[in-house]
């Protein structure tokens, strides 16, 4: 079975990022168009069952790590439901269930989402500023991140991953900031490059390569060294010897990972993206609802798997990205 979810370059998909909603408490800039995003009627969304019905599939089939996205997951009213129901997915192979948030709610949900099974959090913070905090995220909600942070770290959610997406002109010089809180706590604090997407206003000179800022933090704060990282990871991670936590750089634009990917996406309406990027897309929602067996979408998800390019959804370069029509990041979920 677990060989349906290979592709023609021998990558096996073991890892489903599951987008819960397309709604979100805030509006960042790099993800959301200004006038905000136009919602997918209800009723064209995955129901409960319709999900918990996908995620056994895939975990029968191989995937053994699930991300919930969203939107911003929190949002959903049964979210702890939702995870208690992948926790009982394990004993046909599930390893981790995992989650990435901005953070808003957190705090008093945490608790739940725990004891429910959430085993790893990333937490999305682009400034630790609160007046940009506002500017980036049209939301003057800093304080409730950073309260987030402590009880993630309390509840031993450690290390702790932070996504930032530097931006030129907007958060590059927050870098050192950054580093601060990785030196000081079991934080691994992630820079990356900010990808294009639908109506996110990406341009080349809002991007700033990884290669640049390790450059820039090593000559600033010498001694980084790199640690070990896992083959599917998108990161690249470094360390100062006594330092608490980590830095690390996630450089989609300059130096792909696709070669490692193992990722597959299902958004809240159930279309199954094999690729982050580029607009090909199948609707699993579609075939359930028309009585597809288990098998039958199985083949459609093989087959989908099948077309998957080596890297970039067959895009040359981040300008036939950006050009190349996609979802909005938001409807995505990273
Ligand atoms: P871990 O499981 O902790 O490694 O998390 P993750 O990096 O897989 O997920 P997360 O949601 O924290 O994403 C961090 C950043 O990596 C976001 O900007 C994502 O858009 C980006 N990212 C994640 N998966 C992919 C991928 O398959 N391709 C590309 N290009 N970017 C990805
Ligand atoms: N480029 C890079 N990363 C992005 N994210 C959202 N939009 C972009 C973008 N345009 C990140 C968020 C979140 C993760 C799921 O994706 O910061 O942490
Ligand atoms: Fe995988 Fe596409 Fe991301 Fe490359 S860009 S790592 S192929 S999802």
């Amino acid at each position: 079975l677990a060989a349906s979810l290979d592709d023609r370059y021998g990558r096996r998909h073991t890892y489903l990022r599951i987008s819960l909603t397309e709604r979100c408490s805030l509006r960042c800039t790099y993800c959301m168009p200004a006038d905000g995003v136009s919602l997918t009627d209800a009723r064209r969304l995955l129901s409960a069952e319709e999900l918990l019905r996908l995620a056994a599939l895939f975990v029968r089939a191989g995937v053994d790590k699930i991300r919930l996205t969203g939107g911003e997951p929190t949002v959903r009213p049964d979210l702890a439901a939702v995870v208690g129901a992948l926790d009982g997915l394990r004993p046909l192979g599930l390893r981790q269930i995992a989650m990435t948030t901005n953070g808003v709610a957190l705090s008093r949900l945490l608790p739940s989402l725990h004891a429910a099974g959430l085993d790893k959090l990333n937490l999305s913070l682009d400034t630790l500023q609160r007046g940009r905090f506002l500017e980036l995220t049209r939301r003057d909600a800093l304080p409730k991140v950073l309260r987030a942070v402590d009880a993630a770290l309390a509840l031993g959610y450690t290390p702790l991953k932070l996504n930032c997406v530097v931006m030129r002109g907007v958060n590059e010089h927050e870098v050192d900031a950054f580093a601060a809180l990785a030196r000081a706590r079991p934080i691994d604090v992630r820079f990356i490059e900010f990808m294009p997407f639908d109506d996110n206003d990406w341009s080349d000179s809002k991007l700033v390569p990884s290669a640049e800022l390790l450059a820039a933090l090593s000559q600033r704060q010498p001694g980084l060294r790199r640690l070990r990282t896992d083959a599917h990871d998108v990161a690249r991670t470094y360390s100062w010897p006594g330092a608490e936590g980590s830095v690390s750089f996630i450089s989609s634009m300059t130096e792909p990972f696709c070669g490692g990917c193992n990722r597959l996406r299902l958004t809240a309406d159930g279309s199954l993206k094999v690729c982050l990027f580029g607009g090909s897309e199948i609707s699993l929602r579609d075939a359930m609802r028309e009585g597809a067996s288990d098998a039958q979408l199985l083949s459609l998800v093989s087959s989908a798997l099948g077309r998957k390019h080596a890297r970039h959804a067959g895009l040359a370069s981040p300008h036939d990205i950006a050009r190349t029509k996609n979802r909005p990041m938001t409807t995505i979920g990273g």
